[in-house]
């Protein structure tokens, strides 16, 4: 793919992949994309006035999975790079007020006006140079109120070198160079640099992913 942001990146995603990305999931996990998902959004525990903000958001399906728990007053704003991803996000959410997308990159400092309940960051951070990670989890950070939280869904912490060979070969072939340095990264310890704590998290997927949760100081 031309012009990508991070040469080595890939949750940069081509037009054509972007636009079957939730399709493409579904089938390389042999239907148990959906189901995790669902799951794992259930496991926000989202409250119905929440305004949460989705960084990386892709084609917002995972803005209409949380939707659900939403009553009039929540909200969500979907951030991504991608045209073709911004083009699906409205054109699943455009008609509900509820809803707004911005196209921008969330890699580096970013300032909107309003304060979130909840950050979620799903499958992103992982393709992202560390360097770059840091500039996420700070904008994550100063886009929270106070006792918010922030949400990573994504590859849990794991040893390569103990998964099974063909768990193993698979991962390392659909995965980036940056994915192998984020598995082995301490993110409790990480986030609470940035003056996040009381972390819970929920594992899936054979335990490879989990969706971290955890509290800006109120
Ligand atoms: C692997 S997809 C995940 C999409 C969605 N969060 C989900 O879980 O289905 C990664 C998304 O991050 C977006 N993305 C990648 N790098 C980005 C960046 N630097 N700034 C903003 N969006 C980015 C891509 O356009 C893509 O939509």
């Amino acid at each position: 793919m031309k012009n990508k942001i991070h040469k080595d990146s890939k949750v940069e995603l081509s037009p054509v992949i972007a636009k079957h990305y939730d399709t493409i999931m579904n089938s390389i996990t042999f239907g148990k994309y959906n189901r995790f998902i669902y799951q794992a959004v259930q496991d926000m525990d989202i409250q119905t006035d929440d305004q949460i903000l989705d960084l990386g958001c892709g084609t917002g399906k995972n803005a209409m999975l949380m939707s659900g728990y939403l009553g009039e007053k929540g909200g969500i704003t979907g951030m991504d790079v991608s045209p073709v991803m911004g083009k699906l996000f409205m054109e699943k959410h455009g008609k509900d007020s509820r809803f707004e997308f911005k196209q921008e990159r969330i890699d580096i400092p970013f300032k909107l006006e309003k304060k979130y309940d909840t950050v979620l960051i799903s499958f992103v951070i992982h393709g992202l140079p560390h360097e770059h990670r840091k500039n996420l989890i700070q904008n994550a950070y100063n886009h929270l109120k106070p006792g918010g939280k922030l949400m990573i869904l994504d590859y849990a912490e794991f040893d390569m070198a103990e998964m099974p060979s063909h768990h193993r070969f698979i991962f390392k072939s659909v995965e980036c160079r940056y994915a192998f340095d984020f598995i082995e990264k301490d993110w409790k310890s990480i986030l609470s640099e940035y003056g996040f704590s009381d972390f819970q998290e929920k594992k899936y997927m054979k335990n490879y992913t989990r969706l971290l949760s955890a509290t800006k100081k109120a």
